[in-house]
């Protein structure tokens, strides 16, 4: 499949993985990269500038093909050593990065002079267009669906994709709730030229996380993602467990009092134990209601060969064979 997308990054099929704190390491982008899409190392799973240097050497001697580093910009009041990942990115001659969260105005200047690609992750229309007019080569369309942080405006897809292709003159992709050919023809038809997945990602073979996690996205129905944090105007949409109980029993109980340090044992610095050691009750961890599409743990390479193959047969077939 050839489109703005795929011309854009260099890449066979227009299919990216989504940075994802404590999943997307070198072994998950190089294999998404090395099966024709786009594989993402997330920046600030690393914890300095340099190990983020030390992952993307370590890609690098996985795959010869393109791969991006995200770098999310966080609401906190201390920010990481944003100029440093940077340099981190430019040194080690990535040319594609995903930013996500704040706007990375700030940081255009020195990615654009050094030829990088910016792709920016936004759940708004406003936001999309903010991020075209500060020079962002694409967007990704993060539509309500999505794991992770939703935002606060709670757009599906089916509504934000086309809203996105009536105002936009980059390219984007659909983010949020994708998982097969299905869901990539669907979001071709939306206006969007490609696709970003995260929790489908997560439940491959060469995703770098304990097996109870790829387990507890095949068990889990589009019913068991819960929103939390929305008190605080930071959504973040994850799986149903008892910590993410505990948190929406503090939320409904504090109501406008809640604070961050509230909920913090149930979210601060929890990804590492569940993501590597698969303690699943410890804490909440994002994850999407596209979980009850996923039912199998495949390679990369299966996945998106198999995701290309449905989508040809969609269009060339199904669809065809209506007009
Ligand atoms: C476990 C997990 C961790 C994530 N961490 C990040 C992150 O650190 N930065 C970011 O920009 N997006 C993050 N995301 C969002 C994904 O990159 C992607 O946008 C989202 O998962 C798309 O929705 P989907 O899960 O329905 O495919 C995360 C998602 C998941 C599931």
């Amino acid at each position: 499949m050839k489109n703005r997308i795929t011309e854009l990054f260099g890449i066979q099929h227009p299919i990216i993985q989504g940075g994802m704190h404590f999943v997307g390491f070198a072994e998950l982008a190089a294999a998404v990269s090395n099966a024709g899409g786009l594989g993402t190392i997330t920046g600030l799973t690393q914890r300095t500038p340099a190990d983020l240097a030390n992952e993307i050497a370590k890609c690098r001697e996985l795959t010869d093909k393109p791969f991006a580093v995200n770098l999310t910009f966080l609401p906190t009041v201390k920010s990481p050593d944003y100029p440093g990942y940077i340099e981190a990115i430019i040194k080690g001659g990535v040319k594609i990065v995903e930013t996500a969260g704040r706007s990375p105005q700030e940081y255009m200047p020195a990615l654009k002079e050094a030829g990088i690609k910016v792709i920016h992750k936004c759940t708004s229309l406003r936001h999309a267009l903010k991020a075209q007019s500060i020079g962002c080569d694409a967007v990704s369309v993060d539509g309500f669906e999505c794991g992770g942080h939703p935002g606060e405006d709670d757009i599906p897809n089916m509504i934000l994709l086309p809203r996105a292709a009536d105002e936009l003159e980059i390219p984007f992709v659909a983010s949020g709730g994708m998982a097969d050919g299905r869901s990539l023809v669907a979001a071709l038809a939306l206006g969007a030229e490609g696709m970003n997945m995260g929790t489908r990602f997560i439940a491959t073979q060469e995703a770098p996380v304990h097996e109870n996690v790829k387990q507890a996205i095949v068990a889990a129905s589009e019913l068991d993602t819960r929103l939390v944090m929305r008190p605080l105007r930071n959504t973040e949409r994850v799986l149903n467990n008892s910590a993410v109980e505990r948190i929406l029993e503090k939320e409904a109980r504090l109501g406008k009092d809640l604070t961050f340090n509230d909920i913090i044992d149930e979210v601060a610095g929890v990804y590492p134990r569940i993501m590597k050691d698969g303690e699943m009750e410890l804490g909440a961890w994002s994850c999407g209601m596209v979980a009850g599409l996923i039912h199998d743990v495949p390679t990369c390479q299966q996945l998106i060969d198999n995701i290309m193959a449905e989508a040809e047969q969609i269009i060339r077939k199904r669809l065809a064979s209506m007009l």
